[in-house]
């Protein structure tokens, strides 16, 4: 039997955990680092070592094993790729008022083998990091938003990133504050899915024997 963290009962740690879970919501639009920019760096930084306690199969490198790769902007960092998007005509649509409103940007990637039998494994663990790197920043408070843009994988933007040869887009993570419910409900996006949930009994079969 798997232990709750010292000081939690069974009954809190499930339900902080499925609380994470379930609250986690899609939030387009953000305001940037909030208050205290210091703890919004330090819950990313933490956010994203749990990031990586995501269950992969095979060894991509020998050094660095995991299939993801994640490069963070923040501060300076996130106003030059900004810029540099900017300037290279890059950013349409919502794209403008989602980069003002980031705290950070983080451009996902992860490393195809040229082996299809084994590289959905790798897409697939990629996409269980960058969930749990979003479920981490729900947990300390902070909204995110996975998008794939397509402009935002290709050519021009994975070199303004400098995302390396021989990555595959993963898609671009927005994390911040959340905006007040008013400013949400006046300027904020949510996901267009986010309320076709159906029950687990739709998509899942159960098998007693
Ligand atoms: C791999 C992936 C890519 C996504 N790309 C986009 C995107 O490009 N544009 C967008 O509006 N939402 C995108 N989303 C967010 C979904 O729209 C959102 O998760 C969905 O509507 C459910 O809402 P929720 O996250 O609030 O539960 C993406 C989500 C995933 C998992």
């Amino acid at each position: 039997m798997i232990s709750p963290p010292d000081a939690l009962s069974r009954d809190d740690f499930v339900r902080a955990v499925d609380a994470a879970i379930r609250e986690r919501r899609t939030r387009k639009v953000l305001a940037g680092a909030g208050e205290d920019p210091q703890a919004f760096e330090a819950a990313l930084r933490s956010a994203l070592e749990q990031a990586g306690m995501a269950p992969f199969h095979f060894a991509r490198e020998e050094q660095v094993p995991e299939p993801w790769r994640f490069r963070v902007f923040v501060g300076e960092g996130l106003k030059q790729v900004h810029r540099a998007l900017d300037e290279a005509e890059i950013l349409y649509g919502k794209l403008p008022a989602i980069f003002d409103g980031a705290g950070a940007v983080v451009q996902a990637s992860w490393l195809p083998e040229g082996r299809p039998e084994r590289d959905w494994e790798h897409l697939a663990a990629a996409a269980a990091a960058a969930q749990n790197f979003l479920l981490a920043m729900h947990a300390r408070g902070y909204g995110s938003y996975w998008c794939s843009a397509p402009i935002l994988g290709q050519a021009a933007a994975a070199r303004i990133f400098g995302q390396a040869e021989g990555e595959s887009y993963l898609g671009t993570l927005f994390f911040g504050a959340p905006l007040s419910p008013e400013d949400e409900a006046e300027r904020g996006f949510i996901g267009k899915m986010h309320a076709r949930r159906t029950p687990a009994a739709a998509w899942s079969s159960w098998n007693e024997g």
